[in-house]
């Protein structure tokens, strides 16, 4: 964590919404992180929570106006809403209220939070988190600035839906802290940018029916694709996510992320043909299953006897038949799981085979662990090999995302 706090100072502005209680678990979280985590509060947010409360979890002092009654000869104390916005990585608004982001979005600043935004550097990353009522969130000149913000370059954070503050129920609320926390560490995280880059994952198991009861399918958990969605927006791309059927809790979610559910390979294929053209990135990290029967029967079959004899029929190779019309400026990317001592050499057959730009290896051991080893193996002329060793897969898609970053680099 030290050398995230050698990286990055974040800025918290706080708007005035109840749930400005919110960001103090946000902020001690931020800070527990390692982050370098500076608060401002504009003086509606001072009103449902005091300064004393976010300097105790920052252990700074907090910023509350933009002039400040007994400054030194610092210019960090004569202009507060220079340091440390100039200096800061990432900006956070939580609770963005619609004042807020209707000033940030015209370029106003007549308090600290909205000066301290005004300030900010380009490089900087900027997140809001809206909460307010549900009519003030579809109020059309809200929407505007939302909008205005977004075309600027910034992330926004919810709001969810639930019980608002204000007894009525619906989209409103603050995204939890927790949430927030998690989407600002995998953005810092992920070194690699994929700013505005489509990116199409396939993930999760195929299920190839027998009858309406029984099947044929892989072992996949989706964690390693959920991973890598989650990865990818946080490095600033929009994912179109096709999945087999995995538990919700495997499901990525995002407002920059499209899942469409299938079932078949066929249906895979089909789902990702519509999809495969507009993409930038490609990532093969479906467990296809290789077979599925040849008939299927509309209704349970009778049981069989001792012996039963099932006709399979291969299922597409949905990676090699996309990739087949694959662009110089796309990049695609498989993974390859494989139990013998020919696992590498089998891993470069499959990248070959299936025109793929690299293809990372991994073991069972990764079947539905938050965990995996893998190897990473570079595709087109070099051919390199990189051991990763044990890692969280959301580590490894980190990795992945920070080397497809270069790749798409050396492409433009
Ligand atoms: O199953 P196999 O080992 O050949 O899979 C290697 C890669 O090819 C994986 O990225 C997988 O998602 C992809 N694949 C595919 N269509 C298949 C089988 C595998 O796209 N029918």
């Amino acid at each position: 964590m030290d050398e995230e706090k050698n990286r990055s100072t974040i800025l918290l502005g706080v708007g005035g919404g109840v749930a400005a209680f919110k960001a103090v678990q946000l902020t001690s979280s931020l800070n527990q992180a390692g982050f370098a985590i500076h608060v401002a509060m504009s003086p509606a947010a001072q009103k449902f929570v005091t300064p004393l409360s976010f300097e105790a979890v920052s252990n700074r002092p907090v910023l509350t106006v933009v002039f400040p009654s007994n400054p030194d000869d610092n210019p960090e104390s004569v202009y507060p809403h220079l340091y440390p916005a100039t200096r800061a990585d990432i900006f956070i608004l939580a609770p963005a209220t619609a004042d807020l982001i209707g000033k940030i979005a015209h370029g106003l600043g007549n308090e600290i939070v909205s000066a301290s935004a005004l300030s900010l550097p380009s490089r900087c990353q900027r997140f809001f988190c809206p909460a307010m009522n549900v009519e003030m969130w579809h109020q059309p000149t809200v929407q505007k600035n939302v909008a205005t913000l977004e075309s600027l370059g910034w992330k926004r954070i919810g709001p969810d839906e639930g019980h608002l503050a204000c007894g009525v129920v619906g989209e409103g609320r603050m995204t939890e802290p927790e949430r927030i926390f998690e989407i600002v560490l995998h953005s810092q995280t992920a070194t690699g940018r994929l700013d505005k880059k489509r990116i199409l994952i396939l993930s999760g198991p195929t299920i190839e029916p027998i009858d309406p009861v029984r099947f044929i399918s892989n072992h996949s958990s989706g964690k390693m694709g959920k991973a890598l969605a989650q990865g990818a927006v946080a490095a600033g791309a929009h994912v179109e996510f096709i999945t087999g059927p995995v538990p919700d809790e495997n499901l990525p979610c995002h407002d920059d992320i499209t899942i469409s559910h299938v079932t078949t390979a066929d249906s895979m294929l089909a789902a990702a043909q519509k999809k495969y053209a507009k993409a930038d990135v490609i990532i093969f990290v479906a467990a296809v299953a290789d077979y599925r029967p040849s008939e299927t029967n509309d209704t349970k079959t009778a049981k069989p006897t001792e012996l039963f004899t099932l006709t399979l029929t291969k299922t597409p190779d949905i990676a090699a038949i996309l990739n087949s019309s694959k662009r110089k400026n796309q990049i695609s990317i498989g993974f390859a799981l494989e139990t013998d001592g020919e696992a590498r050499a089998k891993a470069r057959k499959k990248l070959v085979a299936k025109n793929l730009d690299a293809i990372i290896l991994n073991g069972t051991d990764s079947f539905g662990a938050n965990t995996g080893e893998f190897t990473w193996i570079n595709g087109s002329c070099d051919e390199t090999e990189t051991h990763w060793g044990k890692l969280e897969k959301v580590k490894c898609a980190q990795n992945v995302i920070q080397l497809v970053s270069k790749l798409l680099e050396e492409t433009e």
